[in-house]
Order: structure tokens, then C-alpha cells, then sequence
């Protein structure tokens, strides 16, 4: 007999229901008795005790299926420890209904913030697991995140239809790509994309240089430019600021997001008309795609193998092709970036593609 919790915290992305299906299918499939209850809302349904026990029906038909079933909510890693507008110890709220329902384990979905509470539940003693989501592929400790994939396939996909456009009109274009910290998905939908300029946060650009790249391409009779620029890109300039000088210079900046700032900054140095298109949460919508999958069926399956073994305080990662149990204290609150001088940076640079540096 396993009772396990479950829940998907944090931003959505494709294929949460895909790996939730592997989870229980590889469950019970192997057990006698098995019941799962689903908390509502992320970390929210388990503080507050919102759940419901599933049924196998409720895992059948959800493999293609995008968004959580499940629903899903922000809660910050660093308000867990402060009592909620009622004066509820969330951590203990979270302790005492995973008490209460006399589970053996949480599965937890979820990126970096939630893998954190993950973490401190299992230092409070739960029994915990993390499945790696997020469209952002920033989890330290695994190869890859589901929803990457099916996220670069979204901005790859807007990027194709902003070439043709740009092509005809000779314009100068930006497809903003989400990703506030890194730049992992603006690199891969860039370059899958064929965009000639590319803009991360861990790359912080030269307008300058961004402006003689555009100029180049003209000189060399291409009428167009396709920028893709993450949501995080930073100037050099930004950069030397401290955290709190920069949130306060975007509170007061006239742009909705750094794109436009990069659009109206070139267009006064090249004197080229620039459009911004924003995909946004386009990006973590519609199905996951084949890639994702098959990672969140394996993922899925490896963490009902650590339940069937009783073996907890994982994440479940996929390292070189396999899938593997990485301690969540080895893990948990490390960011994963793109290094500036990674072998893909530098085969991108080689074929002609500007980060702006
Ligand atoms: O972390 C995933 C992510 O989609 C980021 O790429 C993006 O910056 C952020 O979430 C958007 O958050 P929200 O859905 O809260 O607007």
C-alpha cells in the first residue's frame, strides 16, 4: 500500500500532466493499493488542505495534454517561514496535512523555487521527490527540465514566422523569449531559429556592438534582422548596477519590458525601423511535444521505481541519457546558466552570430 501526494508548483509548462500520468502509472502498476491525492493550487492546497483523492481515471487521457491538472500558484521560497495574513505557520500547515493524510511521500513538480521548499520540507522530515519542470532548462544538477523542449519549439516557431514578415518588409525584428535569470531557451529558439542577433542575461550586450551587427548585415544587402532577446537581457551598463538600483531603474523605465529598450536604442543608432513581438506565455502553452514526452514518461517511472524503494529526498534528474536520484541538498538552490565561454556560444559566434559583446 503507497499514499502519495502530489503537486505542481510554480510556473506551468507542457508536460507536468505527462510526468504526473509516469509517476502513477509506473505506481500502480506495481502496487497492490495505491491512492493519490492531488493538492490544489501548488504548495497552496497543501498548506491550506485543498485536495482530492484521483482516480485512475484521472491520469488517463493527460499525456498530450498541456497545463496541470492539478492547478498550479507561486508561493516564494522565502515567504514560507513567514506566517500567512492569519498567522498560519505554513510550514507547519504543510507538515500536519501531510500528517494528517498519512502519506509516505510528496511528488513535487516544479522549478528552482519550488524545489527549494521541496528541500526544506524534507529537512522538516517529510518524504519528498522533485520531478525537474520548467520551460527555463535552469535546474542545476540535470541535464535537461521538462518543458524546455516543448518551449523552444513555441519560440522557434515564432521566430520562423517573424522571418518571413521581416523579409518582406526589410524590418529589423525582436522575439522576446522568456527566461528572467538565464538564457538557455533564447539560445536554443534563437539559433534554431536563425536569428543573427542574440541577447542573453548572462551575456550582458554593447548597443554599440548590437548596432554595428544590424549595420553589418545591411552592408552585406540582407534588408533584415531577426534580434532574439531573453526576457532578462542586460546591458552592459545594467550590469554594473547592484540588484536594487536596477529594479528601481525598470520601475521608472518607459519600456514594458527590456526588448523595447533595445528596439528604441537601435533604432536611434541605426535609424532602422524595429518591431518587438512577444510570444509570452505562449511559450509554456498548448502540448508538450514528443521530446517531453518521453523525459516526463521516464521521469515519472524512475521516481515511482525511488517510491517502490522507499528511497526519498530526490530529484529525479537525467544525466547523459539515463535518469538519476540526485540528493535535493546537493541541488537545491543552485541556479544552472549558460557560461559565456560554453562550447555552444562559441560555435554560434563562429557562424556569425552576434550576442552583443
Ligand atoms: O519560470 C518560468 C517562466 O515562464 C519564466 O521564463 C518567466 O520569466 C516567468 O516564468 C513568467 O512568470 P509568470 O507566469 O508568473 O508571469
Amino acid at each position: 500500500m503507497k499514499r502519495i501526494g502530489m503537486l505542481t508548483s510554480g510556473g506551468d509548462c507542457q508536460a507536468l500532466n505527462a510526468a504526473m500520468r509516469g509517476v502513477v502509472k509506473g505506481l500502480s502498476k506495481n502496487t497492490d493499493e495505491l491512492e493519490v491525492y492531488g493538492f490544489y493550487e501548488g504548495y497552496k492546497g497543501l498548506i491550506y488542505g485543498n485536495y482530492r483523492l484521483l482516480t485512475p481515471a484521472d491520469f488517463s487521457g493527460i499525456l498530450t495534454k498541456g497545463g496541470t491538472i492539478l492547478g498550479t500558484s507561486r508561493q516564494p521560497f522565502k515567504r514560507m517561514r513567514i506566517p500567512d495574513e492569519n498567522g498560519l505557520d505554513k510550514v507547519e500547515a504543510m507538515k500536519k496535512n501531510y500528517k494528517k493524510l498519512r502519506l509516505d511521500c510528496l511528488v513535487i513538480l516544479g522549478g528552482n523555487g519550488t524545489q527549494k521548499t521541496a528541500n526544506l520540507l524534507r529537512e522538516e522530515g517529510l518524504n519528498v521527490i522533485h520531478l525537474p519542470k520548467t520551460i527555463d532548462n535552469d535546474i542545476y544538477g540535470t541535464d535537461i527540465t521538462f518543458g524546455f523542449q516543448s518551449a523552444i519549439d513555441v519560440a522557434t516557431s515564432a521566430i520562423d514566422c517573424i522571418h518571413t514578415t521581416a523579409a518582406s518588409h526589410n524590418r529589423v525584428f525582436i522575439v522576446e523569449v522568456m527566461g528572467h535569470k538565464v538564457g538557455w531557451l533564447t539560445l536554443y529558439a534563437g539559433v534554431a531559429g536563425g536569428a543573427d542577433i542574440i541577447l542573453l542575461p548572462e551575456i550582458p550586450y554593447d548597443i554599440d556592438k548590437v548596432a554595428e551587427a544590424v549595420r553589418q548585415r545591411s552592408k552585406e544587402g540582407k534588408g533584415f534582422t531577426i534580434l532574439a532577446v531573453a526576457e532578462g537581457a542586460i546591458s552592459k551598463e545594467d550590469a554594473k548596477l547592484t540588484k536594487k538600483e536596477y529594479k528601481e531603474k525598470l520601475k521608472k523605465s518607459p519600456y514594458p519590458s527590456v526588448s523595447y529598450e533595445v528596439a528604441a536604442r537601435l533604432e536611434e543608432k541605426t535609424g532602422c525601423e524595429v518591431r518587438v513581438t512577444v510570444p509570452g506565455h505562449t511559450q509554456r502553452g498548448g502540448s508538450p511535444c514528443p521530446y517531453d514526452r518521453v523525459l516526463c514518461t521516464r521521469l515519472g517511472a524512475a521516481a515511482a521505481e525511488l517510491i517502490l524503494q522507499n528511497k526519498y529526498g530526490y530529484m529525479v534528474a537525467m544525466i547523459n541519457g539515463n535518469t538519476k536520484p540526485v540528493p535535493l541538498e546537493e541541488v537545491a538552490g543552485k541556479l544552472k546558466t549558460v557560461e559565456p565561454d560554453c562550447q555552444m556560444i562559441h560555435e554560434a559566434k563562429l557562424i556569425g552570430i552576434s550576442f552583443g559583446d
